[in-house]
């Protein structure tokens, strides 16, 4: 498949099979990870492959946002910067932008690879970091829930292209892509 391919064809799982994922395939969807983009260059992501299913029931159990049974979930979370006077760091907020480019890379890594996988913000922040026995400055931001899918979802309603892309400035329709679905 080509990455276009890869990229329309990618749906969010959330029913699996028991099958467990090879650890030959974990690795090359954690290099997909480690491999994205990042702001600055700083990587500064920590990425906690959890297989072990008393682990992973201990995670569903405080992450109402995870639905299925997954026979992997990836925990992907940062060192949270102090911001020198107060409110949001700079530095922590592009690290959570880091974040979400890595989590789509292990979503198309693991579809090219046959797997099957979804974003999962809702969770419990102090229960995911007890579980994985995370440091108290780390934060958890994300999970990715992984395994072969036991369902071909459809794609949900996506806008489209017209109503999101503008030409040259805001508010400027672009007419090749009017009434394209
Ligand atoms: C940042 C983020 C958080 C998400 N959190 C959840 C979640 O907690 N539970 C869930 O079932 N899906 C979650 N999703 C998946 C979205 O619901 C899904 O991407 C969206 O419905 C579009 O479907 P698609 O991925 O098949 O295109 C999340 C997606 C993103 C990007």
């Amino acid at each position: 498949m080509s990455v276009l391919d890869v990229i329309k064809t990618r749906r969010s799982i959330r029913s699996f099979d028991d099958e467990s994922i090879s650890d030959e395939d974990a690795e090359k969807i954690l290099d997909a990870a480690r491999l994205a983009p990042s702001g600055g260059n700083r990587q500064r992501w920590d990425f906690i492959y959890v297989k072990d299913p008393r682990v992973l029931r201990m995670i569903k159990n405080c992450s109402p946002g995870l639905y299925g049974d997954p026979v992997a979930v990836v925990v992907i979370g940062m060192k949270m910067v102090k911001a020198p006077f107060g409110g949001a760091d700079y530095g922590s907020i592009v690290g959570v932008l880091d974040i979400g480019f890595a989590a789509e890379n292990i979503l198309l890594a693991a579809h090219a690879l046959g797997l099957g996988g979804c974003a999962i913000a809702s969770f419990n922040e102090s229960g995911i970091k007890k579980v994985i026995d995370a440091p108290a400055a780390w934060r958890p931001i994300l999970l990715v829930s992984l395994g072969y899918p036991s369902e071909q979802p459809k794609m949900p309603p996506k806008k489209q292209l017209s109503e999101v892309v503008h030409l040259d400035r805001y508010g400027r329709k672009w007419e090749r892509l009017e009434g394209k679905t």
